[in-house]
């Protein structure tokens, strides 16, 4: 991939993230949701995003299905492809975060080293990964796409879970079941973001 060269040079704005940050009345942080296909990554982002809303927190979701129809349209699901997705994500996740919005983002993000560039890149103090935590057994009985039955069958190659591996988090903010309501979990993610002063 082409590098930038010396000849491009950061240019310091006037208005900062502090002062975005003020006008939102909160900080900008990236919640980082990972899990497997089918694990309830979305489900819950949508309706943390729906109560978030609701409570006066900007907010944006960033969302792997809907991505992959614009920003990462060209990308599959080889290894590189992957890494290349949760590259661009990171980086939009991080200046929406740098806009001093709380971004919320569902990917499967199965590579820990991918996870941990994210981290790096928006910093501890902003960054909380949520692993959605719902067994293979039970997100291939949901299989709301299809897509399992389809990798099952042969005929979807490297599925996450079933022929292309899923690393889980060693360390996450939270680690949540995801057998258990929506309500429940969304209410576990609010909690962490008042603990932590986010919002
Ligand atoms: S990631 O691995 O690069 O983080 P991402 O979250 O963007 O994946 O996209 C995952 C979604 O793409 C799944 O929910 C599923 O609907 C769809 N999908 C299509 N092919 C695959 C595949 N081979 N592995 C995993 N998900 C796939």
């Amino acid at each position: 991939m082409a590098q930038h060269d010396d000849n491009v040079v950061w240019h310091a704005h006037p208005v900062t993230r502090q002062a975005r940050e003020r006008l939102h009345g909160h900080a900008g942080a990236v919640v980082w949701f990972t899990g497997l296909s089918g694990s309830g990554k979305s489900t819950l982002a949508g309706a943390l995003e729906h109560e978030l809303h609701a409570l006066g927190v900007s907010t944006y979701l960033l969302d792997g299905d809907n991505l992959r129809h614009g920003l990462c349209r060209d990308l599959g699901f080889g290894d590189d492809d992957r890494r290349e997705n949760i590259r661009r994500v990171g980086e939009v996740a991080n200046l929406m975060a740098d806009a001093g919005l709380v971004v919320l983002t569902a990917f499967i993000s199965p590579h820990r080293a991918e996870r941990q560039m994210v981290r790096e890149l928006v910093g501890e103090a902003r960054f909380r990964e949520v692993f959605v935590n719902t067994p293979l057994t039970v997100c291939e009985s949901r299989d709301p796409k299809g897509l399992y039955k389809k990798a099952r069958a042969g005929k979807l190659a490297h599925f996450t879970g079933v022929d292309a591996a899923y690393e889980a988090p060693e360390n996450p903010a939270l680690n949540l079941n995801g057998e258990q309501l929506v309500t429940n979990l969304t209410t576990q993610v609010l909690d962490l973001l008042r603990r932590d002063d986010i919002i």
